[in-house]
Formats: structure tokens, C-alpha cells, sequence
């Protein structure tokens, strides 16, 4: 353990468009996280990314060789989701922390047995939920719980974008489409604005003329205790629209962009309040430099990181119930859950936009 200057090594596992174009240029803009591997399915792009940042290349046949190889203290998996326990698992069990691209999985078996093996591990887990990091996010939930809007009421959301057909999002059924991709945020950004967790669960979904192998847009409503609800629409095959809008019995919030990240990204919001509309700006930042300086602080001082296996299993307790609910076309009731951690202000990091590189053999996923 750590390694060159302090800091916390990453081997990066599946060089796409997550990692090239947000992740490895974020690690540079922390001053406690370095990479030193990458792990890909393709040498030729693996050749030139390492020349970029200084690599070693392995193949995912040498993925053990490279846990290893005394070089690495963290691997960042962004492989599809349906390869994350593959490459999650083996690290924790070799003791090698792991940030883990969002959905855990694409089944709740296999995020749980992800979960259990970092619990048998002296190794960290955190899900990449990178705006558990991302200073205007923590500024809504903070808001929230001092009561500015009085008590939360309901949430609506809406989040769409034009997925290429071609991307193996739009070729792999239920869990890579637009709910486990996308659905996660508003999902996830209701849990921790109401401080709650999802009883009732119920989903449509439909398909469009561009024949994806999933379906191409759903729409969820969740039903929570004291009277609480929250509903959103998700698709594959809109315009890029991502936003939400919390009402509560004083006032309402909105925040338009919500999830995203980048070049003009900045995730502030108005509050509506006494008839009188306040705008709360927040600063364009880093948001996987803040996240992977947050979960390397975590590693060096041996605290355990927010959004852990139990954040991330959670959400997947709900896109397991949304896939069941469209299946059967049934209301899901789960039984009642409770997490003790929620977001809070000390995740906060505020770290410069790295300048997004050109992209090495492959295209965005998103037309
Ligand atoms: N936090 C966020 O904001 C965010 C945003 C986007 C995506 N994500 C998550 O990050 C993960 C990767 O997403 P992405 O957008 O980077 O996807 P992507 O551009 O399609 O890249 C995925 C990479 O995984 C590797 N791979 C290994 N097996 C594969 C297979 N069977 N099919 C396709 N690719 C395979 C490939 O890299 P090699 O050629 O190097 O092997 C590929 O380039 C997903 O879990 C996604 O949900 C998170």
C-alpha cells in the first residue's frame, strides 16, 4: 500500500468512452490518484492510451496477473454492466479496492455477491456515484434537509438521450437499457432527497420504430411511506432532456441539468418558495476527479466511502422490481428497507474540468 507519493494507483478495467473521455482525464486534476494500468480488450488502443498517460497494457486474460502485479492499489471497472462482478470480485478478493462504474450489475445476485465479497475483503468498495461527490448535488440534499421546501411531497423527472442502436446499451436487453443506464439517477437522487426507500413500485414501457433490442422509453412511479411519491420517465430515443422537479409542502425545487457532467455543466437550482423564485448556482467541476480524490482519501485514511455495496444495492433493488413490474405488468410492493448513511457535505469536492482528450478507437454511445 500506497505507492508513489502517496498517492492511490488505478488500473482503469475497459478503455470506452467513460473512461477515456471523463475518467482518465479526471484522475489528473487530483493530487492523491495516479494511473499506472490499463486492461482492455483491444492491444491497439491500449498502446496508445498507454503512451498518453504512462501505462502498463494487459489483456483480461492477464487481469490476475495484473491484480498481482505489486503496481496497482485500485482498479476502475467501466466495462458493460453485464461484465462489472467479472473484474469487481477478483480484485476484492486479491485485497484491491475497486471503484465500480453504476448499475452495480445486471442482475441483483450478482451486485450482492459483488457487495458480500468487498464485506469479506480489507479492500474498499464505492459505486461511481460520482454527484455523491459533486458540490451542487450536495447543496439540494443539504437544502432539503433543513426544510426549505417543508416536507418533501413528490418528484418527477425526466431523462433522455439518442443512444446509437449499434452501442451494446441498446443491444443487451433489460439490464443495459435505459432504466439500469439512466433510471439509476433519478432513482438514486429521490433515495437521498427523501432519505428513504421505495415501497411500491410500478413501470410501462414501450418500444419505437428504431428497433432496439430493449425497450426504448419507461416510465416508473415510486410510492414511499408518509404519503410520498416519486415518477420519471426515462428514453433511449429522445432529444437529450435531464432534469427534475421536487415539491415539498413550502416549496419546490427544480434543477435542469441534474445528472449530467462536463463542459457547462453545472448542477444549481431554483427554489420556489412564498412566490418568490431564488437561483442557487453551483461551479462547473471535475466530477470523476472528485469522486476518485474522495475514494482515494477514503483508502488513505481508512474510512469507509459513502455510496457503498449497500447504496448501490439498494438502487438495484428497485431496477430489479421496475424489470418485474413491466414483465407482469403488476404493482411490486418491497419490504420496508433503511440506510443509516446518507450524502454529506465532507464528500464535497471541487476540482477543475480537465479538458476532454480525443477519443482512441471507439465513438460516444449517445448520437
Ligand atoms: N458515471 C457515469 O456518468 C457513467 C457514464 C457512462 C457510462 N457509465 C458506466 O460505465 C460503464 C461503461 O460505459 P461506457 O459508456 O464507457 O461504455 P462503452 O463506451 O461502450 O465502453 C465499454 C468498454 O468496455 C469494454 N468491453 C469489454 N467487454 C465488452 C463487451 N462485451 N461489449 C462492449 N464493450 C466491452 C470495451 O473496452 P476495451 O475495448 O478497452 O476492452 C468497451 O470500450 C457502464 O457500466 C456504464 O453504465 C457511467
Amino acid at each position: 500500500m500506497p505507492s508513489l507519493e502517496g498517492k492511490i494507483r488505478y488500473a482503469v478495467v475497459g478503455g470506452g468512452w467513460i473512461s477515456q473521455a471523463a475518467f482518465m482525464p479526471g484522475v489528473g486534476q487530483t493530487s492523491n490518484s495516479l494511473m499506472t494500468a490499463i486492461v482492455t480488450g483491444d492491444k491497439e488502443k491500449g498502446a496508445e492510451l498507454a503512451r498518453r498517460y504512462g501505462l502498463d497494457v494487459y489483456g483480461y486474460d492477464e487481469y490476475d496477473a495484473m491484480l498481482k502485479s505489486g503496481t496497482v492499489d485500485a482498479v476502475y471497472v467501466a466495462t458493460p454492466n453485464f461484465r462489472h462482478r467479472e473484474f469487481a470480485e477478483p480484485a476484492l478478493k486479491a485485497g484491491i479496492h475497486v471503484l465500480l462504474e453504476k448499475p452495480m450489475e445486471a442482475s441483483l445476485e450478482d451486485a450482492e455477491a459483488i457487495r458480500a465479497a468487498a464485506k469479506a475483503s480489507g479492500a474498499k468498495l464505492m459505486i461511481a456515484y460520482r454527484l455523491h461527490c459533486e458540490p451542487g448535488t450536495i447543496a439540494m440534499v443539504e437544502a432539503v434537509r433543513k426544510g426549505e421546501i417543508g416536507k418533501p411531497r413528490f418528484f418527477t423527472s425526466t431523462f433522455s438521450q439518442t443512444v446509437r442502436a449499434t452501442n451494446h446499451r441498446a443491444t443487451s436487453g433489460y439490464w443495459a437499457g435505459p432504466v439500469p443506464d439512466m433510471g439509476t439517477y433519478p432513482i438514486n437522487a429521490v433515495r437521498n432527497l427523501f432519505e428513504a426507500e421505495p415501497t411500491e413500485v410500478m413501470a410501462f414501457a414501450s418500444k419505437t420504430d428504431r428497433d432496439l433490442g430493449c425497450d426504448d422509453t419507461v416510465s416508473v412511479v415510486l410510492k414511499f411511506t408518509e404519503g410520498r411519491q416519486a415518477s420519471f420517465t426515462l428514453s433511449y430515443s429522445a432529444e437529450g432532456v435531464d432534469q427534475f422537479y421536487l415539491v415539498g409542502t413550502e416549496g419546490a425545487m427544480t434543477a435542469s441539468p441534474a445528472f449530467g457532467f462536463g463542459e457547462g455543466t453545472k448542477i444549481g437550482y431554483e427554489l420556489a418558495k412564498d412566490g418568490e423564485t431564488s437561483t442557487h448556482e453551483a461551479p462547473e467541476v471535475d466530477q470523476f476527479g472528485g469522486e476518485t480524490a474522495y475514494f482515494s482519501d477514503c483508502i488513505l485514511s481508512g474510512r469507509e466511502p459513502e455510496p457503498d455495496g449497500e447504496e448501490g444495492v439498494l438502487d438495484m433493488i428497485v431496477l430489479a422490481a421496475i424489470e418485474r413490474a413491466i414483465e407482469t405488468g403488476e404493482v411490486q410492493k418491497l419490504q420496508p428497507r433503511s440506510r443509516l448513511r446518507r450524502i454529506g457535505q465532507e464528500q464535497s469536492r471541487e476540482l477543475a474540468l480537465a479538458k476532454s482528450p480525443s477519443l482512441v478507437g471507439i465513438e460516444r454511445p449517445v448520437e
